[in-house]
């Protein structure tokens, strides 16, 4: 039997700017995964477990709608290989649409796992490759960060269409990922900002200007280990994304129950408009920072430690 897995994914700073060609910051989030097993069985199918469905995969179809399948389907065309008798179960514990990389963890891990039980395991680059493609067809016109933290499973400095470069984080810190509760789509959150963009380039491209130029302090503040610089550069690009009209109530109050409860900095999450958002806490401050979002209507919180 092969398992393999991936995980997911913050973004620290610059999520939408980075979709303009600015930099952008996230790290994986190794505790929480998207498992996928393979036995073999009758036919290639797809089982995922928590979606309460059992998929079909035709590889010969010409429009494969479905992200999993058209992982499967891309694999399988990467290898030269015919459909197997194969049964892929999926097991993710990432909340779908709430800026966690849900998408691109099941992905990664289908094609892992599949790839493997084929005797002829991917490299990350081509897997990088072939999971950009999937995002491609499901979210439009994805920057390519999502994929490249969680295949790579390594914080990056990421910058669209450059080599990847991975970030040296100092020193440890930890952060509260909170869920508002309210799914949002990324492709819908994306488009809305590129009709801004359209609309008004004047007032959006100093935006994007000025958050990537923020990203690159923070780089630097998680280079030399200066925790208590990202707080306030946090603070800052969430003030850029609620400019963007990206904030939704939820999210601009979950902030500002993070930092009433002592965070350090709080920030909307990946593609915004709900899911989740990010508080830089300290140990003295944790559990109070957890407790205030779950008592503000937060479904789930939980906290992770970035190195
Ligand atoms: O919502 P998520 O976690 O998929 O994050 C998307 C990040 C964006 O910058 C909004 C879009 C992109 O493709 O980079």
């Amino acid at each position: 039997m092969h398992t393999a897995s991936a995980p997911a994914k913050v973004i620290l700073f610059g999520e939408h700017a980075v979709v303009y060609g600015q930099p952008a910051i996230a790290v994986p989030v190794s505790s929480l995964r998207a498992t996928v097993q393979v036995t073999s069985g009758k036919g290639l199918h797809i089982v995922a477990a928590n979606l309460g469905r059992t998929l079909p995969i035709n590889i010969n179809a010409d429009v494969v709608d479905d992200a999993l399948a058209l992982t499967a389907k891309l694999v399988l065309q990467t290898l030269k290989l015919p459909a197997p008798d194969l049964t892929l179960t999926l097991d993710s514990q990432i909340p779908m649409a709430s800026g966690l990389g849900s998408g691109a963890a099941v992905s990664t891990a289908l094609a892992r796992a599949l790839s493997s039980a084929l005797g002829q395991p991917l490299d990350n680059e081509t897997l990088n490759t072939i999971v950009y493609e999937v995002e491609k067809k499901h979210h439009g016109t994805p920057s390519g960060i999502d994929n490249t933290v969680i295949v790579y499973e390594q914080p990056v400095y990421f910058v669209r269409q450059q080599p990847i470069e991975r970030l040296n984080i100092a020193k440890p810190f930890t952060l509260i990922v909170a869920d508002t509760g309210k799914s949002a789509l990324t492709r819908v959150a994306v488009g809305d900002v590129r009709k801004l963009y359209e609309a008004n380039k004047d007032h959006i491209q100093p935006i994007l200007d000025a958050i990537g130029s923020l990203v690159k302090d923070a780089r630097l503040a998680l280079e030399h280990g200066d925790i208590a610089a990202l707080g306030p550069l946090m603070l800052q690009n969430h003030a850029y994304l609620q400019e963007a009209s990206l904030c939704s109530t939820g999210l601009g109050a979950r902030v500002g129950t993070a930092m009433k409860a002592g965070a350090l900095g709080a920030k909307l999450s990946g593609g915004g408009r709900g899911g989740n958002m990010i508080a830089l806490v300290t140990p003295e401050t944790r559990n109070n920072v957890e407790q205030a979002l779950l008592n503000a209507g937060a479904v789930h919180a939980f906290f992770t430690m970035v190195s």
